[in-house]
């Protein structure tokens, strides 16, 4: 009866825990999470409607100014979107996604370096100290115009 009993409890504690554990996958934690790729587009652009601050005559991309906190940049071939403008001082957490095929991301502030694939959200702290312009280039081989799949980070002081 006892043992019964205890077979009964561990089936349903297994049941919950299969039923919990997809979505605790998906959870954003630590470096890297899944999510779709439109629905990356859709946070991507939401920020860059919120907080956009002009246009960059370097790439022709939006310039986005947001607050501190969970930012987004989206690789596609070939090019960055958008061009983050940050401030010094204040921690962000980089989310980069690719749309398309597989590229690499690489930021010259803190020498971070992760492969994008489609699907999978790569998550990066970012903290300058001081202002200035970085370089987020393309690492991994994409195509045609890989080598010019380079964008600008720019890094202003406080207001
Ligand atoms: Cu994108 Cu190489």
């Amino acid at each position: 009866m006892r043992q019964r009993l205890i077979a009964t409890l561990i089936a349903v504690l297994s049941m919950v825990l299969l039923a919990v554990m997809p979505a605790w996958w998906r959870q954003p934690k630590g470096l890297s999470y899944a999510l779709d790729p439109d629905q990356f587009a859709a946070r991507t652009e939401a920020m860059a409607k919120a907080h956009a601050s002009g246009r960059s005559t370097e790439t022709g991309q939006p310039i986005v100014r947001p607050p501190e906190g969970d930012v987004y940049l989206m690789a596609r071939r070939w090019s960055w979107y958008p061009v983050l403008e940050l401030e010094a001082g204040r921690r962000y957490r980089l989310h980069v996604a690719s749309q398309d095929v597989v590229h690499g991301f690489h930021l010259s502030l803190n020498d971070a370096e992760r492969l994008l694939v489609p699907g999978r959200v790569e998550v990066v702290t970012v903290r300058a100290e001081k202002p200035g312009r970085f370089a987020i280039v393309c690492s991994d081989y994409c195509g045609l115009e890989h080598n010019g799949m380079q964008a600008p980070l720019l890094v202003t002081d406080k207001p």
